[in-house]
């Protein structure tokens, strides 16, 4: 099969399509015929080893030495299921199906191979697979740290990078969880962060958000463009601040986060089972509306990982791996 192989850290152009085995499944294993994946920004920092000063050494060892152990990037996929091992009972071949390996990546590939215990679930009838790839990455991180900051009804909450695979799946699901979310994006994505369901946005290229004297019960942040502590200035007491984008840096802070009067949530997300199962119901609700910058086909990999790097996406980029060739 074809697929997009990373074997040394570094730019788009250590990407290249190759020819790879294709997967054999495993008894308690589908097959699945990949038909679109994401460039995500985990993709990117992995490709890129794009990690916080003095880490690199301590990433090399979890990640891989001089490039990826994981060779074959990407971490969600929207397929067809071909075949299933002999005791597979939830998935029948020809199942339209939406996965999420995550971390273990491996989805920029024609074909997977995935346990049926894993995140797993049949795709929302009338989403394509473009759009329902474009989902989990962004909602599942989204709904990890909600739910750790057990955001109620009601709450205020501001969302740092609102128009982002995160940010933008933060606006939808902070309204689900019955927040009144601020969005803070640029010029150009006001209409869209609006347009999700975000009671305000503002421009961060014409307004300062620390200096407007507003509070918040609870701010999310996916840029990391200034220490995490500054949002204390915008937080209520025991306000809590969900740092996603948080580095090392901002970790070691986090201790001082108590006597700043603020409660922090950071480091990777996790998932539950069920989790992707609740993300493809709020799809098939529309509560949760796919959003995608721009579609790519596997040959243009390169390319599809330069525009991720820019670190200005809307939602998702979206690679189209079916037909490759
Ligand atoms: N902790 C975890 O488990 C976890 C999980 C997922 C992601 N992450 C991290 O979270 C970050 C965001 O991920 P993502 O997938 O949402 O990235 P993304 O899709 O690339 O979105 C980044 C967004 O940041 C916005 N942005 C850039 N500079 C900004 C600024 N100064 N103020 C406000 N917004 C700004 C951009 O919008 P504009 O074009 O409008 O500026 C862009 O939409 C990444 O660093 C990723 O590695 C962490």
């Amino acid at each position: 099969m074809k697929a997009c192989v990373c074997d040394r850290y570094g730019g788009p152009e250590r990407v290249s399509v190759r020819e790879v085995p294709t997967p054999v499944p495993g008894p308690n294993e589908v097959l699945v015929r990949i038909m679109a994946s994401t460039i995500s920004a985990a993709d990117s920092r992995v490709r890129a080893l794009r990690v916080p000063r003095g880490m690199a050494t301590a990433a090399r060892l979890a990640l891989g030495l001089r490039g990826p152990r994981k060779r074959v990037l990407g971490t969600e996929l929207a397929g067809v299921v071909v075949a299933i091992g002999a005791r597979v009972s939830r998935f029948a071949v020809g199942d339209r199906v939406l996965g999420f390996p995550g971390a273990d990546f491996g989805c920029h590939a024609e074909f997977r191979a995935m346990a049926e215990k894993d995140e797993l679930v049949a795709i929302p009838a009338g989403l394509s697979f473009e759009e329902a790839a474009s989902l989990p990455f962004g909602a599942m991180s989204a709904l990890h740290f909600l739910r750790a900051a057990h955001v109620q009804p009601g709450e205020r909450m501001l969302v740092v990078g609102a128009s982002g695979a995160v940010g933008s799946a933060l606006v939808q699901l902070g309204r689900v969880f019955g927040a009144e979310v601020t969005g803070v994006t640029s010029t150009a994505n006001l209409d869209l962060v609006a347009g999700l369901g975000a009671e305000r946005v503002v421009d961060y290229t014409a307004t300062d958000i620390l200096r407007g004297g507003e509070r918040f019960d609870v701010v999310a942040d996916m840029v990391g463009a200034i220490g995490f502590a500054q949002y204390r200035h915008v937080l209520r007491p025991r306000g809590r601040m969900l740092a996603v984008a948080a580095e090392v840096p901002d970790m070691l802070a986090m201790a001082w986060a108590p006597f700043w009067g603020m409660r922090v949530f950071a480091g990777p997300a996790t998932t539950k089972p069920g989790d992707l199962a609740q993300v493809a119901a709020w799809a098939a609700q529309g509560v949760l509306r796919p959003v995608i910058d721009r579609c790519y086909a596997m040959a243009e990999i390169v390319a599809a990982h330069a525009y991720v790097d820019s670190g200005r996406k809307r939602g998702s980029v979206v690679v189209r791996i079916a037909g490759a060739d």
